[in-house]
């Protein structure tokens, strides 16, 4: 939601801040600005609304002038439409000062009437701009840009990372942040900000993650950062574990095609160094020692969209293995309710940004009521694992495209470790059959890789339904999240009405919507499963089939009772059934993708949605 760039150094800026926007646009595209101060001080801005490319082919004919300071910004709108004026940078300071915003300022109307009283003038309708106006208020009485910054944000609430850059301090870049993310790129003779270290991870490698409550100014020779009141902040470097050719397309025509095909991967690297001996190690999760994961009587998961998905997945597994009640809620309404929490609680958030405010506010909330918080989460240096107990780090890699696939199953690759260590360590599961189920885990990224050679038909299949209007998905036991994911995916990407059911809930309502041609995807459970749902789910086939439904299988190799009653059977390979939402996922994620390519859609950036939900 926003990305945000800031840079000081001998390059010319633009450069710097284009490319680090254009790798942040999957953040926020409704519009983008920029704004450059040079070393005589002469400060220009451009922005517009549209894609990040408007911007450019814009400043490709107008050019602004070269400078080695400079801040920029791709908006996703929040307060005011999307328009060439309520694109950031914003001015303050009659013109002296731009300032660019990610969040929400809760208090901009009582702010901006405060400063119209004062005769103060507005030019947009956006909160960012009280932000800017005020800030340039507080310059011109203080005459510094740190401490006029110090000044501003203890007037703000709610969410924001602002970064500034005032003409009068030509090679200073000032922000701040609260409950949003901003991350230093430590460079030689230059520095960096960014919303996240893809801003800048072609230029170095090195970052820190600014904490809650802080002002970070940087120059070209250094960084200071200090709280809200002036104490100063040790700061902790770390290395970015991945390269900038990571967070590039390559030759792939989209980015979120080319993370479908980093599945295999994706879950490979998140289990590298994790199993050692046979057994599951997470040297991350020591805090946690084996006395208090026996005395865990619940877990709460919390989550949002997808990522909710991979808890839904990994609530089954977790209850087989650590026969411990696992609750899985959407964070944001985990937060405002009154939930019972204690110390036998554990609550784990999955988040493949880290920086979902929903979640975020969740988590802040279960440890103010005792509650001990692991965070399962994509993105190093992000502010959710920060508030966390102890993060397992899924190794995906940088997920650009807005709809996740790769990190979705890393994320149930990370929970199955955890639910694993977890039936070790309360004695809930023999060596034998954790031996079994840690084979089959590692046994993913290779049948992975067979689902995806096969992704040919499903592409085709999705060609040819591309005029269809409403698709529902169905699944049992773990198949009803992946169902629950299919219907998202089609929704976000291609526009279409989708719903998922649990397939036991059918005859409850949902079958009333079955006529003549309606396509149904059905998640089919393995024949070879010990609960029996096979021939349950063969049968909710045949009575939606009787009703006319066009029925797309997701079964696995050889099962053949699904043959008779399926128009399309879609297979996966043989996976033990806990194992197999993280293949059946796949065939979904690409229908959705080559449907919405089919109707001529960006599947990168749909439309109105953003990677990164700072929002509440
Ligand atoms: C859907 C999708 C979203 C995210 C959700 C949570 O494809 O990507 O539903 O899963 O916004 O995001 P994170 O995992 O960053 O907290």
């Amino acid at each position: 939601m926003c990305g945000i760039v800031g840079y000081v150094g001998e390059r010319n800026s633009l450069d710097v801040l284009m490319g680090g926007l254009r790798r942040l646009e999957y953040r926020g595209y409704d519009s983008a600005g920029v704004a450059i101060v040079d070393d005589d001080g002469v400060i220009e801005t451009a922005k517009r609304a549209g894609k990040l490319q408007v911007l450019a082919d814009d400043l490709a004919a107008t050019p602004l002038h070269e400078g080695g300071t400079g801040i920029g910004h791709t908006r996703w709108a929040t307060h005011g439409g999307p328009t060439d004026r309520n694109a950031h940078p914003h001015l303050g300071d009659e013109g002296r000062l731009a300032l660019i915003h990610n969040g929400i300022i809760e208090n901009f109307a009582e702010l901006k009437d405060e400063l119209l009283a004062e005769g103060f003038t507005f030019e947009s309708e956006t909160d960012t701009e009280v932000a800017a106006v005020l800030l340039g208020r507080e310059y011109r009485r203080i005459g510094e840009l740190t401490e006029a910054f110090r000044a501003t944000v203890s007037r703000l609430e709610g969410a924001f990372t602002l970064l500034a850059v005032h003409r009068n301090q030509p090679g200073v870049v000032v922000g701040a942040r609260r409950n949003s993310p901003l991350v230093i790129g430590l460079g030689d003779g230059e520095n960096f900000l960014g919303s996240d270290v893809a801003a800048f991870v072609e230029y170095t490698k090195r970052a820190v993650a600014i904490g809650q409550d802080q002002i970070v100014t940087i120059t070209a020779e250094g960084v200071t950062v200090t709280d809200f009141d002036g104490e100063s902040v040790e700061v902790e470097p770390f290395d970015v574990a991945w390269d900038a050719s990571a967070a590039e397309k390559g030759g792939w025509s989209s980015f979120m095609r080319k993370e479908v095909s980093e599945q295999p991967e994706a879950v490979a690297n998140t289990l590298r160094g994790r199993v050692v001996d046979g057994r599951v190690a997470i040297p991350e999760l020591e805090s946690f020692g084996d006395e208090e994961l026996r005395g865990i009587r619940r877990i709460t998961v919390i989550a949002c969209g997808t990522a909710a998905y991979a808890g839904m997945v990994a609530k089954y597994a977790i209850e087989q293995w650590a026969r411990v009640p696992v609750e899985v809620e959407l964070s944001h309404e985990f937060r405002y309710r009154e939930p019972v929490l204690d110390d036998g609680t554990l609550v784990v958030s999955i988040s493949q940004s880290g920086e979902t405010m929903d979640t975020l506010m969740a988590v802040k909330y279960a440890r103010e009521m005792g509650a001990r918080t692991i965070s399962i989460c994509n993105t190093q240096g992000a502010t959710i694992p920060r508030e966390s107990d102890a993060v397992v780090y899924t190794h995906a890699g940088p997920e650009v495209a807005v709809a996740s696939t790769k990190a979705f199953v890393a994320q149930i690759a990370a929970l199955y470790l955890f639910g694993l260590h977890l039936a070790r360590v309360r004695g809930t599961l023999d060596d034998a059959a954790l031996a079994e189920n840690l084979a089959e885990l590692q046994a993913v990224p290779e049948k992975l890789s067979t689902v995806l050679e096969q992704a040919e038909r499903v592409e085709q299949l999705a060609h040819w339904m591309a005029d269809t209007r409403s698709v529902l998905f169905l699944g049992r036991h773990v198949g009803y999240p992946i169902a629950l994911e299919g219907a998202l995916k089609l929704k976000e990407l291609a526009y279409i009405h989708a719903e998922g059911f649990a397939a036991g809930e059918l005859k409850h309502g949902p079958i009333a919507l079955i006529e003549p041609g309606q396509p149904v995807f059905v998640v089919v459970p393995s024949p070879r499963g010990s609960a029996n749902l096979h021939p349950k789910v063969v049968s909710n086939i045949q009575e939606i089939r009787a009703r006319g439904a066009r029925v797309i299988a997701i079964a696995e190799a050889g099962d053949a009772a699904v043959l008779p009653f399926a128009d399309e059977v879609l297979r996966i390979p043989l996976a033990a059934p806990l194992f197999e939402p993280l293949l059946a996922v796949v065939p979904l994620q690409v229908f959705a993708m080559e449907l919405a390519q089919a109707k001529g859609l960006d599947v990168d950036q749909p439309r109105n949605l953003a990677k990164s939900v700072t929002v509440e």
